[in-house]
């Protein structure tokens, strides 16, 4: 278990566990909050970014915001996939539907998973994403559902990412929704609402 993580075990008989992945310069603990507000009594796996930018945690390494690291992109995503794996097997997960929160560098590296390993997670919630790269060729996410969270003035993320991104993953045959919300790259209370939503309709 070489990445740095929490575990939690589920406290209900749902079986679902929540894969946490966190934004540059965070750790293990910034998502646990959210994902405990969405539905406090299931599984939470979350593990630290290993790739340190000035002192900063992320899961893969970057040339200049938005500018990525394709080739260390390609060695983190399977490194976490076999972490996945592993964890999958070490706290009887198996059973258990993936539900991936990734926020901004998370959600980027849970898109990378998502198109390289499409059986690491069922479902996923993306805050804040780009996409780090297109496959070469078409994947199939059938049954894969994901809601995309962009944000109307993120300074970061440029609209036509969310936007394309929306539009592979239909291509792709997953279920995909998206909401725009009015405000920047953070995270903010709106995202949890629609979260909320989105998780009690579906799960
Ligand atoms: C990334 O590097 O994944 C994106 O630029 C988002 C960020 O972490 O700032």
């Amino acid at each position: 278990m070489d990445f740095i993580h929490i575990f939690k075990r589920s406290s209900s008989p749902k079986k679902i566990c929540f894969l946490l992945l966190h934004g540059t310069g965070g750790d293990e603990k910034d998502l646990i909050p959210i994902a405990e507000e969405i539905d406090n009594s299931v599984a939470i796996l979350s593990p630290r970014g290993k790739v340190i930018e000035n002192g900063m945690p992320r899961y893969f390494k970057r040339i200049a915001p938005g500018v990525f690291d394709l080739e260390d992109l390609k060695f983190r995503t399977k490194e976490l996939y076999d972490f996945i794996i592993r964890a999958k097997v070490k706290y009887e997960l198996e059973d258990h539907k993936m539900i991936t929160l990734g926020y901004s560098n998370g959600a980027n590296m849970a898109i990378s998973l998502l198109f390289t390993f499409p059986n690491a997670f069922n479902a996923a919630i993306l805050i804040r994403p780009m996409i780090p790269f297109e496959p070469k060729e078409n994947i199939n996410l059938k049954d894969k559902k994901i809601l995309i969270l962009a944000g109307m003035f993120d300074e970061l993320v440029n609209k036509e990412y969310p936007k394309r991104l929306f539009n592979l993953l239909i291509e792709y045959k997953a279920i995909v929704e998206i909401e725009w919300i009015p405000y920047g790259h953070n995270l903010t209370f709106d995202d949890i609402k629609i979260i909320k939503n989105w998780y009690y309709k579906n799960f």
